[in-house]
């Protein structure tokens, strides 16, 4: 039994080993919304991450941020402000896959449904009491499911990577979170603004159409100002 059983365990082994190797073959993630191809580098920007500061050059002032320590303006029409520290903040976390972001919340205020496109979030509040959700991509049947969850002073939500997900303050106080991030450029999406305040406008046939909505709504809804949060 040993005889046959030893190539057949070999055979699945190479098979692992060729998948691994399949599987390492791959593009990289890329870390920012598109790369564009071209031939004269006078006008290239480096991209997936950024050029390397000479190891000898670096310092402790490259892996810091005293940033996070003041709190956001909420005076804006959401109520929320997001302050990020990702590598345009701390320029030490490039290649290392992660960033952080505080979100300061007055009451009543909203971290409008948007999205990370390149990043898993893990959330924790540590002021006020938060409701949160993420809703899951359209899946014939079972899709578009919200996960919603009251949060209080030290709890902790994931919003998996590319996932629609939002914030509200439903305390009587002002909220603090901070939220951290699988990228170090995790990106961020707001519905409305992308959908409504795009520059130039969406043509609004496709409003219309996709929302089900009246010319008029369309027209009104592109012609407010989307407040930027983040
Ligand atoms: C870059 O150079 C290649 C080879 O000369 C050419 O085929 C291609 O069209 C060029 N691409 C761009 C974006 O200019
Ligand atoms: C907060 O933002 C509002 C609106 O832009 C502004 O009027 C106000 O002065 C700001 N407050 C502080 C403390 O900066």
């Amino acid at each position: 039994m040993k005889g046959v059983h030893f190539p057949v365990t070999a055979a699945a082994l190479s098979v692992l080993a060729f998948t691994t190797l399949l599987a390492s073959a791959s593009d990289p993630d890329p870390l920012q919304d598109f790369c564009v191809a071209i031939n004269n580098t006078d006008f290239a920007v480096f991209v997936n991450g950024k050029f390397c500061k000479d190891p000898n050059l670096a310092s402790a002032n490259d892996f810091f941020s005293d940033k996070l320590r003041y709190s956001g303006n909420t005076s804006n029409p959401v109520g929320s402000i997001v302050t990020a520290a990702n590598v345009d903040v701390i320029p030490g976390l490039n290649t290392l896959g992660i960033s952080f972001a505080r979100v300061d919340f007055a009451p009543n205020g909203l971290n409008p449904p948007h999205t990370h496109p390149r990043a898993t979030e893990i959330f924790i509040v540590l002021e006020g009491s938060l409701y949160v959700g993420f809703v899951t991509s359209n899946i014939n049947g079972d899709g578009n499911r919200l996960f919603t969850k009251v949060l209080n002073k030290g709890d902790v939500f994931v919003f998996p990577i590319g996932l629609i997900h939002f914030q509200l303050n439903v305390g009587k106080t002002n909220a603090l979170a901070l939220a951290a991030f699988g990228s170090q450029n995790p990106g961020v999406i707001t519905i409305a603004n992308a959908v409504f305040g795009s520059k130039p406008p969406i043509n609004p046939d496709v409003l219309t159409k996709a929302f089900q909505l009246d010319n008029n709504v369309v027209d009104y809804l592109q012609k407010q100002f989307w407040y930027n949060n983040s």
